[in-house]
């Protein structure tokens, strides 16, 4: 074929990833736009609200997840999960939005957590790029639980940074941007 979609040579691309509050969905999305725009055929799956069945045409898979307490979201650990031994033959890279990323002495610790021991839990999957991404934290999103607690102890997330009263939007789109492109979608295997 030798019109762009479907044809044999365009890298067939899937960022799939785990959200709670949303700020992953724009991280996932400017991934997406970038390997669209370099020429690839890209999928952009919010894990919460799809299921994915076949990930076989895929050349290049982008997993990412946003954290809380620790974790990823169950959706995303699950699609690890599923798709361990298809992932193994493929290219594949993992991302993470989180607090810790934006503070330069937490950055090592979340990286060994949240992307390193994320792959260690799926060994035959190999990412070949791992991305840690400021994230987005905003009261207004959370329940009322984490609201209260926000709104009690301010003091503890302003040690963080963290104004309550206010969006804080940790993440660096250059950076994200950079990532994206480093991802060489040139390159199929
Ligand atoms: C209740 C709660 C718990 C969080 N726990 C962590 C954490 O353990 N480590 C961290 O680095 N960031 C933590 N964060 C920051 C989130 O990772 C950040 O807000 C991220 O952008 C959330 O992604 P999402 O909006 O896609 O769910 C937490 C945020 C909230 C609201």
């Amino acid at each position: 074929m030798l019109d762009g979609k479907g044809d044999l040579d365009t890298m067939k691309a899937l960022v799939a990833y785990g959200t709670r509050y949303g700020s992953t969905t724009d991280i996932a999305n400017k991934i997406g736009e970038i390997l669209k725009k370099q020429g690839a055929d890209v999928d952009i799956i919010n894990l919460q609200k799809e299921r994915i069945k076949d990930i076989s045409h895929y050349d290049l898979i982008i997993i990412g997840s946003g954290i809380k307490m620790g974790s990823w979201t169950k959706k995303a650990l699950g699609f690890l999960k599923k798709f361990e031994s298809e992932l193994a033959g493929k290219r594949v890279a993992f991302f993470v939005s989180c607090m810790s990323a934006h503070h330069p002495d937490k950055r090592e610790e979340a990286s060994e957590k949240y992307l390193l021991g994320i792959a260690r839990r799926y060994p035959r999957v190999k990412p070949f790029k791992y991305g840690l991404f400021g994230g987005l934290i905003d009261v207004n999103r959370y329940g009322a639980g984490t609201r209260f607690i926000m709104k009690r102890f301010p003091e503890e997330f302003e040690k963080d940074g963290i104004d309550v009263n206010k969006t804080n939007d940790f993440r660096n789109w250059d950076e994200i941007q950079k990532w994206a492109k480093e991802l060489n979608i040139s390159r199929k295997k």
